[in-house]
């Protein structure tokens, strides 16, 4: 049995974020990604409609660039984050689970579990997850696992900032990430966030601590071989490679 995980705010209270910070266009290329990874898996067998399970789908901001070809189905921790996916891709099926537990009591011909698997904080919780896709797919499916950082890829004390602006209000915020400890598994993304109300012109400054998992590239693969996959690491384009952005890694199993 989990631990119950609370969420961080960003997906919790200040859930009504995610579509301003992340917006679904920031999503277009790994999704582009994902599609052809599976076109390129099924091509050659009858071109039935393809059903695709997304554990941690959060916003739906990469299934809505897929729900168009695909049955799609998000499975998400949090209850606000399904609300936006619907609000947003109201065809995907939404559900509230646990990625570490969760059954759906059917199979998909793909699962992806892309950016929320940051939040799988041990060997334990990632071997949890991959069991959960496994338990998802059908024999011969197609399971992708997409951490935002490796290893290999992490980069300490890495910043990014980002604003964006409605008519009532103003958006700014930074994300600080670091390793507090390189002996355990975990680094931490720290976020700031500056809301500006226009009408009154005050800012309140909001943080938001979230910690996840750092694994390396051979950790990824051996545990995924343990789960029942046929694995091997793959690297994509991450959004615009001219604007100096560090390829995208990705674990691609099939189900043996
Ligand atoms: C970065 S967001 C994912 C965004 C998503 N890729 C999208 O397209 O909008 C991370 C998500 O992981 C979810 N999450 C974290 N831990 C989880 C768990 N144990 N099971 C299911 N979802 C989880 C959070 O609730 C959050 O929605």
């Amino acid at each position: 049995m989990n631990t119950p995980r609370k969420s961080p705010r960003l997906y919790d209270d200040l859930a009504h974020l995610w579509p301003i910070l992340s917006p679904p266009e920031d999503y277009t290329t790994d999704a582009l990604t994902l599609r052809g990874l599976i076109e390129k898996h099924f091509a050659g067998s009858t071109d039935q409609r393809r059903s695709v399970l997304e554990l941690g789908a959060g916003g739906g901001h990469t299934l809505v660039h897929l729900a168009d070809d695909y049955d799609c189905t998000a499975v998400d921790l949090s209850e606000p984050m399904l609300a936006n996916c619907r609000r947003l891709v109201p065809e995907v099926q939404t559900v509230a689970g646990d990625m570490r537990s969760v059954r759906l009591g059917k199979t998909f011909d793909a699962v992806f579990i892309h950016d929320a698997v940051d939040y799988m904080l041990n060997e334990t919780e990632v071997r949890q997850a991959m069991e959960t896709a496994t338990a998802h797919l059908k024999p011969g499916g197609l399971c992708v696992i997409a951490p935002t950082y490796t290893r290999e890829t992490f980069i300490d004390g890495e910043v990014a900032d980002d604003g964006t602006a409605t008519d009532s209000q103003e958006l700014t915020y930074f994300s600080y990430v670091h390793d507090p400890d390189p002996a355990d598994d975990t680094f931490e993304m720290i976020l700031l966030y500056l809301i500006r109300e226009n009408q009154t012109r005050s800012v309140e400054v909001i943080e938001d601590r979230h910690t996840c998992g750092l694994f390396s590239n051979d950790q990824w693969l051996t545990w995924m071989g343990d789960a029942g996959f046929d694995a091997r690491h793959e690297e994509a384009d991450a959004g615009d490679p001219g604007a100096g952005e560090e390829p995208w890694t990705l674990f691609v199993g099939i189900k043996t």
